[in-house]
């Protein structure tokens, strides 16, 4: 019966995270610097307006597009934060996570045959999502400039296929993030362009240096961007699943129809909790992205003394370091770690074929994992290299 499958979903893998976790699972005794999720408890008043939601019954369907309230909050944070301007009526829709959102769009704009470009090594969740719609993806490879997209780069991949480039910044890898001025050049090339920009702005909250900039404040490209964006990472709700989607009202009204019959609507009282954070918990990122930075200045000062070769990130929680040359690939390296040096980092190649050469190492974790597992980064590399 199995070959009577779709043939797109037949094709597509789990992703190369999950392959990795296992190969691994196994294992005991390992320090963990893997995960992608933030390591602080969901802020106190978020919980309790979640409950406060469950005994006012707010249990049942809401609005497709979401609760006009969460809708309004999030419209008034990109409005105040960016000088960006949604119409919570008809140009946002809350979604079940991130993950949801980059659905509905790429299902919603992507015939078969069109080329999506994705700046790489990048987050493994948007080729399965391109290939099931029968679109192909095109990686372009931002290794030699700091992980970003650059002018030259995105005109050379755009062709007459191109029908959407993605711009995932801050870097799940990376941690790179664009300066105002590195996007504006994206927005000369890509004004002139009919082409879709999918902004996935998830990690906007977790911008260390400087701040987010987001690419629908350039007014040349906003009628053909899309910007996702959610609570997961900002406020430590990955388990909510709330996330949203920003976009001119002719596009949100298609976008919508593919939401209604995939999901209905988000999950009420996530709805509501969201609701509390982007009302009285718009400062909750600020304590959270202090301890981050400590974090990564520790952690990157700590590689660049062992000799690795990686960039400061200024957005997300991860680094990104280049492991010396060895014959195994990074998945193998991944699991050699594990067997010997007790430590997980993520294989660079779950990123693309143009991660391989680097893991990635996650630093949503307290101090005293991060210093055990660099130690024992530390003395893996001086006995095998
Ligand atoms: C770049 C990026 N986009 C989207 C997501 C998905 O976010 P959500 O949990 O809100 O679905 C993630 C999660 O790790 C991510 O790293």
């Amino acid at each position: 019966m199995e070959n009577l499958l779709n043939t797109q979903v037949k094709s597509i893998e789990l992703s190369g995270i999950r392959r990795f976790f296992n190969m691994v699972s196994d294992e005991k005794d390992i320090i963990s610097l893997t995960i992608g999720q933030p390591d602080f408890v969901t802020p106190t008043h978020i919980k309790e307006a979640t409950i406060q939601a469950l005994h006012t019954n707010k249990t049942t369907y809401t609005n497709n597009a979401g609760i006009p309230e969460l809708r309004k909050a999030i419209s008034n944070f990109y409005e105040k934060k960016y000088n960006v301007h949604y119409n919570p009526d008809n140009e946002i829709i809350v979604t079940a996570g991130a993950s949801q959102a980059i659905d509905i769009v790429f299902r919603t704009i992507l015939n078969p045959g069109d080329e999506v470009i994705l700046p790489s090594p990048i987050y493994p969740g948007y080729e399965p999502l391109i290939t099931l719609a029968g679109a192909i993806p095109v990686y372009v490879d931002t290794t030699q400039a700091d992980f970003k997209l650059t002018k030259n780069s995105l005109s050379n991949a755009i062709t007459e296929r191109t029908k959407c480039v993605v711009l995932p910044y801050p870097s799940n890898p990376t941690g790179a993030s664009f300066t105002k001025d590195e996007l504006r050049n994206l927005v000369d090339v890509l004004k002139q362009k009919n082409i879709f920009i999918l902004a996935d702005e998830i990690y906007s909250e977790l911008v260390y240096d400087d701040t987010h900039t987001s690419i629908a404040s350039f007014q040349q490209v906003k009628d053909r961007t899309i910007v996702v964006n959610g609570l997961s990472k900002s406020h430590s709700m990955t388990g909510f699943r709330i996330g949203y989607t920003l976009a001119p009202n002719w596009l949100t009204k298609h976008l919508l129809k593919v939401h209604q019959y995939n999901v209905s609507c988000a999950s009420s009282i996530s709805q509501y909790a969201a609701l509390e954070a982007l009302t009285n918990g718009v400062n909750d990122p600020e304590r959270m992205k202090e301890t981050y930075r400590v974090r990564r200045d520790f952690v990157y000062n700590r590689l660049m003394d062992m000799g690795l070769s990686v960039n400061k990130p200024n957005g997300a929680f991860y680094l990104f370091p280049r492991f010396p040359d060895t014959t195994l690939n990074s998945f193998e390296l991944g699991v050699d770690l594990v067997k010997k040096g007790k430590v997980a980092i993520v294989p660079g190649g779950s990123f693309t074929y143009l991660g391989e050469g680097y893991m990635r190492l996650s630093y949503a974790y307290d101090m005293k994992t991060l210093e055990e597992g660099i130690i024992r980064i530390e003395r893996y590399l001086y006995e095998h290299f």
